[in-house]
């Protein structure tokens, strides 16, 4: 397995507020890493120091053996509001930054935009504003946008956390085919069937730190660490008015 992602003594710290403690992390090649754990535990600052949006404060970020930087292409980030320029149609959303950044031509950038869209099932949406979109719709744009720029690793922060059900098996399904197609994925999200079923590995985080690093199994069918267990029965205990009509 070729290495793609290593995060190595990751410290993270505003004022004197420990963000991230000492997190180590290798993700292979082709790998798929769900990542869940309680709202303030850190996951969104881990995800948005690997693609360098927010500085660290020790400890390194390499992608493919290299530093990464923020706009080197190699990290891509989808983000829970789609963060979608309401003026522009979706292939302008996923063509402009191509032209600005790549300084890719209009022509190329338009003709890659609705390829990215059609992978997404949009392509006869693309002359559509945001506005007009669902929100499911408005997600698999920016999920196009981010593909757009073939990252070597895509970062997914609860893309699906401000759907509603039905729009949330819509883009879970795309995020699911670029997992068959062998990206490289992080997903944060509270979609624990989805996480179950699609990542090879999970991490649970808690205060900044990660607690449990194992394979599906290990943190979804034998979590072993008390407080991950009870993070999954509280999520569980939600989840199972299914069960329990089932059993009736
Ligand atoms: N720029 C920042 N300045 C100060 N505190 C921050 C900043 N970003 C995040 N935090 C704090 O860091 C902790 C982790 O936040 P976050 O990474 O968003 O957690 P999660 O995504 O797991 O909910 C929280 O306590 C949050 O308030
Ligand atoms: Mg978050």
């Amino acid at each position: 397995m070729t290495e793609l992602l290593r995060v190595t003594r990751l410290e993270r710290r505003v004022g004197d507020h420990e963000i991230l403690r000492n997190i180590d992390l290798s993700v292979a090649r082709g790998e798929v890493l769900g990542i869940i754990g309680p709202s303030g535990s850190g996951k969104s600052s881990l995800l948005r120091c690997i693609a360098g949006l927010d500085p660290l404060s020790g400890g390194s970020v390499t992608v493919e053996g290299k530093l990464a930087r923020p706009g080197d292409g190699a990290v891509g980030m989808v983000f829970q509001n789609f963060a979608l320029w309401p003026h522009l149609s979706a292939e302008e959303n996923v063509a402009m930054p191509l032209r600005v950044a790549r300084k890719t031509g209009r022509e190329e950038a338009r003709a890659i935009a609705r390829r990215m869209l059609d992978r997404v099932g949009l392509a006869a949406l693309a002359e559509r504003k945001p506005a007009t979109l669902s929100g499911g719709q408005q997600q698999r744009v920016a999920i196009a946008r981010t593909l757009a720029a073939r990252p070597r690793l895509i970062l997914f922060d609860e893309p699906t956390a401000s759907l509603d059900p039905e729009l949330t098996t819509e883009v879970l399904d795309v995020i699911r085919d670029l997992a068959r197609e062998g990206l490289t994925m992080l997903v944060v999200s509270h979609e624990m069937g989805f996480i179950a079923g699609v990542a090879t590995r999970a991490l649970f985080m808690e205060a900044g730190r990660v607690l449990v690093d194992g394979s599906t199994a290990e943190v979804f069918t034998h979590p072993r660490e008390d407080r991950l267990r009870r993070f999954l029965d509280s999520y569980l205990s939600r989840v199972a008015w299914r069960a329990a009509e089932a059993a009736q």
